[in-house]
């Protein structure tokens, strides 16, 4: 079977199917949408996972990081999502502030998840210092993808968005973080914006599959975001590569749609309907006799 072709191409696809896909070494597709028709095309391209990223703070609500998506977004695009997707694993971002709180609050608002938008699994971001959180979630039956590296809601303590473990004491604690993440039952762990070669060995030593996102060739799978593969955002991050100029299609067509309404080219007749002409001689006589519709009925 070629690696282009997923596992069971029939079959929706579950977590323990990325993880028979890591051990047959077919790569993992993983891509981040937030609505139902953007979701549909990614099903129906064959990704074999879509997450609803919290990412669609900056992507799609405008805000310069994702700290300001709440539950209440989430749950509303991962509902879209999941009206969209037949086959691929829908997972839903834990926004910023909805697992710290405390592990009633942290269970309660992942299973609003499944329970409420339908998604497969939770996704949430940090290693170690979440493995209790982890371990909590999955005894409860809510599957967990890990996200360790550089996690965006961690922002503020990074002080911007760089590639993290490039010394060996931090790629050290990100191995361990990873671990931690494993032995804490997650099904498998996103590594962001990492040196290639560490992901390789976070990716060599976890049964679990890793997803890398400007980590390298060396993970089980790969995931980038919607607007970054299809040419759609304000800027190309490096570790993205645009498969189309989708941004540039739509800014022509908005372009032709304003000349047209503006030169009276659009609506032709085909774009709307008539009545028939008896009608409309119907409706003169009697608005030339200054007759309205609560009254139309006498007159007849
Ligand atoms: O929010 C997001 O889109 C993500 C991916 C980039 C992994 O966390």
């Amino acid at each position: 079977m070629s690696a282009t072709v997923p596992l069971d191409p029939a079959r929706p696809v579950t977590t323990t199917a990325l993880r028979a896909m890591k051990d047959a070494r077919r790569p993992i597709v993983m891509v981040t949408a937030y609505d139902t028709p953007s979701a549909r095309l990614c099903d129906e391209a064959g990704v074999d996972a879509i997450l609803v990223g919290d990412s669609l703070g900056m992507v799609v609500l405008g805000h310069g990081s994702t700290l300001p998506v709440t539950m209440d977004d989430m749950l509303r695009h991962t509902a879209a999502v999941v009206r969209g997707t037949k086959r691929a694993l829908a997972i839903a971002d834990l926004p910023f502030m909805s697992f710290q709180v405390s592990a009633e609050d942290t269970l309660r608002n992942a299973g609003r998840f499944l329970v409420e938008s339908g998604a497969a699994a939770v996704k949430l971001e940090g290693g170690m210092r979440v493995a209790s959180t982890v371990r909590r979630l999955v005894d409860a039956g809510i599957p967990v993808m890990g996200h360790i590296g550089r996690t965006p809601q961690s922002v503020n303590q990074f002080g911007g968005y760089k590639v993290q473990a490039k010394e060996s004491a931090a790629a050290l604690e990100l191995l361990d973080d990873a671990h931690a993440l494993e032995d804490a039952g997650a099904f498998a762990v996103v590594l962001e914006c990492i040196p290639a070669e560490l992901a390789a060995m976070v990716s060599a030593e976890l049964q679990i599959p890793t997803i890398g996102i400007g980590a390298g060739a060396g993970c089980d799978g790969q995931v980038q975001v919607y607007h970054d593969v299809l040419g759609m955002g304000e800027f190309t991050p490096k570790h993205a590569k645009r498969y189309a100029e989708v941004g540039a299609v739509i800014r022509s067509a908005m372009e032709a749609y304003a000349n047209e309404v503006r030169d009276g080219a659009f609506p032709a007749d085909e774009h709307g309907s008539r009545m028939e002409p008896t009608a409309v001689a119907e409706v003169e006589r009697l608005r030339e006799r200054g007759i309205h519709a609560v009254d139309a009925g006498e007159e007849a």
